[in-house]
């Protein structure tokens, strides 16, 4: 199950240059380039003549070239060349899709292009802005998407994968949850309060004593989830909004589904602590990728699991109250993308 009327992360900024890129997205085969004044291309990654991945073939000006014999595309996906011949056949073109440039990743619109509103994309402002110290990666996950969205739904996990970096007991005993449901979003708010720090909050953040510690996870479709974590001295008021002598993070992720059993999970971290200090930045960074590591091994067992024992029932349990509300999102979602192709498809 795929939402296409979306704009999803095909890549880093400095993935995307002047030798192809070849990358599935919503299992559809993508080629990506930038044109020589740095403008992102995206392609089908198939040629219109005898169907070579034209990611293997080759940048000559702005035209990408086909390996094989050498047609040449434009921009516009349009074929302008093709060697030994004057005629270049009408039909021979392939598909584009329309691409934007924020927050130091390329963005993809993989539906229908007359609805490709840059406005609509998800704000991660965190990753561009003075005020915090933030770094961005990619993490190849075998298995589908919904996984990896459900893992960030629900943080008792952390208690038991994550136990030597960001978890610990009281995130799963003790924590407070509430979940709050909109249309399209779901909030799910966590409190820790007057419990030990986890290993990562004394290394990096200096918190000994015990802490008030919040995790505010927003869930926004398909598979953006933006957490606001972070710790304060217990008894200094953080739930009331005052946070003082601790720490704001966000930890920030964008899933990005490649076929029904793999994806591409683009994340980044903004800390507060430092801003400036991109030696903080990278301690704190280096943490929650062991933790992230940590994930996707789960991710992996469980899609293989699934695969191994398909259409075996699920028990849910309290904690899933974030999970179950964002599938219940998404499948409306779903249903109501397709019905608006099958009116497409009648007019
Ligand atoms: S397959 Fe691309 S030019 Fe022939
Ligand atoms: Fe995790």
């Amino acid at each position: 199950m795929f939402l296409r009327n979306y704009w999803y992360v095909a890549a880093s900024d400095a993935e995307i240059g002047r030798k192809p890129l070849a990358r599935t997205i919503l299992g559809e085969p993508v080629v990506m380039f930038r044109t020589e004044a740095g403008v992102p291309v995206a392609f089908e990654d198939r040629c219109a003549h005898r169907h070579l991945p034209l990611s293997m073939g080759k940048l000559v000006g702005d035209e990408l070239q086909c390996h094989y014999h050498g047609l040449r595309f434009g921009t516009d996906g349009r074929c302008v060349r093709v060697p030994g011949q004057e005629h270049v056949p009408h039909n021979a073109k392939v598909r584009t899709y329309p691409l934007a440039e924020r927050y130091h990743w390329i963005w993809i619109w993989m539906g229908d292009p007359a609805l490709a509103d840059p406005e609509k994309i998800t704000d991660f402002h965190w990753l561009d802005d003075a005020n915090w110290g933030a770094k961005s990666s990619y993490l190849y996950v075998e298995a589908n998407w919904q996984l990896v969205v459900d893992n960030l739904l629900d943080l008792t996990h952390l208690a038991f994968v994550h136990d030597t970096t960001i978890g610990n007991m009281a995130l799963a005993e003790f924590a407070k949850v509430k979940v709050d449901r909109t249309p399209n979003n779901v909030t799910v708010t966590r409190w820790t309060i007057n419990h030990e720090p986890p290993p990562t909050f004394r290394k990096v953040g200096g918190l000994t004593g015990k802490v008030d510690r919040w995790q505010i996870i927003d869930f926004t479709p398909p598979a953006f989830l933006r957490l606001d974590v972070g710790a304060t001295p217990t008894g200094t008021g953080a739930p009331e909004g005052r946070r003082v002598n601790g720490f704001t993070m966000r930890n920030l992720n964008a899933i990005t589904p490649e076929t029904e059993t793999t994806s591409h999970y683009f994340w980044g971290q903004a800390q507060d602590i430092d801003p400036k200090s991109p030696e903080t930045t990278n301690k704190i960074f280096d943490q929650i990728q062991t933790a992230f590591y940590e994930d996707v091994a789960v991710f992996s067992a469980q899609q293989k699991n699934m695969n191994r024992f398909p259409n075996s029932p699920q028990v849910d349990i309290n904690a899933d109250a974030g999970v179950l509300s964002a599938r219940r999102i998404l499948s409306r979602l779903y249903d109501e993308e397709q019905a608006a192709a099958h009116v497409v498809a009648a007019e």
